[in-house]
């Protein structure tokens, strides 16, 4: 594996960064690659003053063959979406969306971030890390799931970056307890729903799905058939969507749901793309709203297990498999399940025969050189105590 590191000679203050890919002397002559700009701007350039963005991330994420999978499967095209390098404190799915979100905050002069999520939220830390870097304090509502070795670090991590951390036993508990604070505290900027998808939010997707058509054209990876992405809050699938549809790539997306039916399906995520797309088209007037319907999206209820977080044997195995093969860390609530439904589907002759992608939205930061230990969870709020008792850990 290389990482070449240089600027493009059309605009000086954009370094070129690729990584995970062989370099080839004709790779040099394209203009490929990281640039000031999102490409969501190149194709649409009003929306640069529109539309509020600062760069926290490092795009493109690399696009890899895993050649070994591949051996393994007997399949001849599986590749893999290297967001797990989205970022350097902290990568994934989430530092897409916090590239909008945190930007319309700053523009809207707010001090506070307020967002919802699992125990062992991602969003929750990834909204921690990067808002506290731009002086906004995060203000976290977080709902039960499994206790697991993850869930500790997490809420360890938490509040190791200084967020301000509320516990809630279930989704409603924290909505209220939310909308109480929204009532009497100025300043403070809530997502109405967690994982940080909304109109705003998703449009780190859309650009992310123009990123994917980008490396397609320059010939960095075939034009995928299929592409497998976990689908909680639903962000992360809208957005894709929409940018898919802006690129003219057809190719069938599987969002693969961790969470409860009631909170991920596919009328909610029609309405979520039918949201991110109107809010686009008002913005600009070279956009067209293309409406889309529940039928068309395409979700997968198999792999979530007997609820969000549970850790299930299809998840481990997949994670285990891709680790020996590949070298890829994976999670068990999101990333993991994801993948075990990709590899059923081609285990089961059910999946394309053509090029597949495995959108990796875990991240793989190392997050261990913190200076954080087991015993800090004496200072968290009392109410979290509770998940620190040794025999509750199912799962290491
Ligand atoms: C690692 C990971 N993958 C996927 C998702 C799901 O993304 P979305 O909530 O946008 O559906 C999340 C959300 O928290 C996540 O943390």
């Amino acid at each position: 594996m290389k990482l070449i590191i240089r600027r493009v000679a059309d605009e000086p203050n954009a370094i070129m960064y690729i990584r995970g890919f062989n370099y080839t002397p004709e790779l040099d002559e394209r203009k490929v690659l990281m640039t000031a700009t999102p490409l969501l701007f190149k194709k649409y350039p009003e929306l640069q003053t529109r539309v509020p963005w600062i760069k926290l991330g490092n795009f493109p994420t690399p696009v890899e063959e895993m050649k070994n999978l591949e051996n393994a499967l007997k399949h001849s095209s599986l590749w893999i979406k290297r967001d797990d390098l989205s970022g350097e404190k902290y990568g994934g799915n989430k530092i897409r969306k916090l590239e909008f979100i945190l930007a319309d905050l700053l523009r809207k002069k707010k001090k506070w971030i307020m967002t919802f999520g699992g125990l062992g939220s991602n969003h929750g830390l990834a909204t921690a890390i990067y808002a506290r870097e731009h002086g906004i304090k995060t203000i976290l509502r977080l709902i039960d799931q499994p206790v697991t070795e993850h869930v500790q670090k997490q809420l360890l991590r938490f509040h190791h970056f200084e967020a301000k951390m509320s516990y809630a036993k279930n989704a409603p508990e924290a909505l209220l307890k939310g909308l109480w604070h929204l009532a009497s505290k100025r300043g403070v900027y809530s997502f109405y729903g967690p994982g940080g998808s909304n109109k705003i939010g998703n449009l780190g997707f859309v650009e992310a799905a123009l990123e994917l058509a980008n490396q397609v054209e320059l010939g960095m990876m075939p034009k995928p058939e299929q592409i497998f992405v976990p689908i909680g809050s639903m962000g992360t699938y809208a957005g894709l969507t929409v940018g898919l549809k802006l690129a003219g790539m057809e190719t069938n997306l599987i969002g693969v749901r961790v969470t409860d039916i009631g909170m991920t399906n596919e009328i909610k995520t029609a309405k979520m793309i039918n949201k991110t797309f109107k809010y686009l088209g008002e913005q600009s007037d070279n956009i067209s709203q293309v409406l889309v319907s529940p039928e068309e999206v395409d979700i997968n209820h198999d792999f979530v297990g007997p609820c969000y977080g549970a850790v299930t044997k299809d998840a481990l195995d997949a994670i285990q498999l891709i680790r020996a093969s590949e070298g890829i860390h994976l999670d068990t609530t999101y990333s993991g399940k994801a993948l075990a439904c990709m590899l059923k589907h081609i285990q089961e002759g059910r999946s394309s025969k053509g090029p597949i992608l495995f959108w990796n939205t875990y991240s793989s930061a190392d997050l261990n050189a913190l200076d954080i230990k087991y015993e800090d969870y004496k200072q968290l709020p009392k109410s979290f105590h509770q998940f620190f008792h040794e025999d509750l850990i199912s799962h290491h």
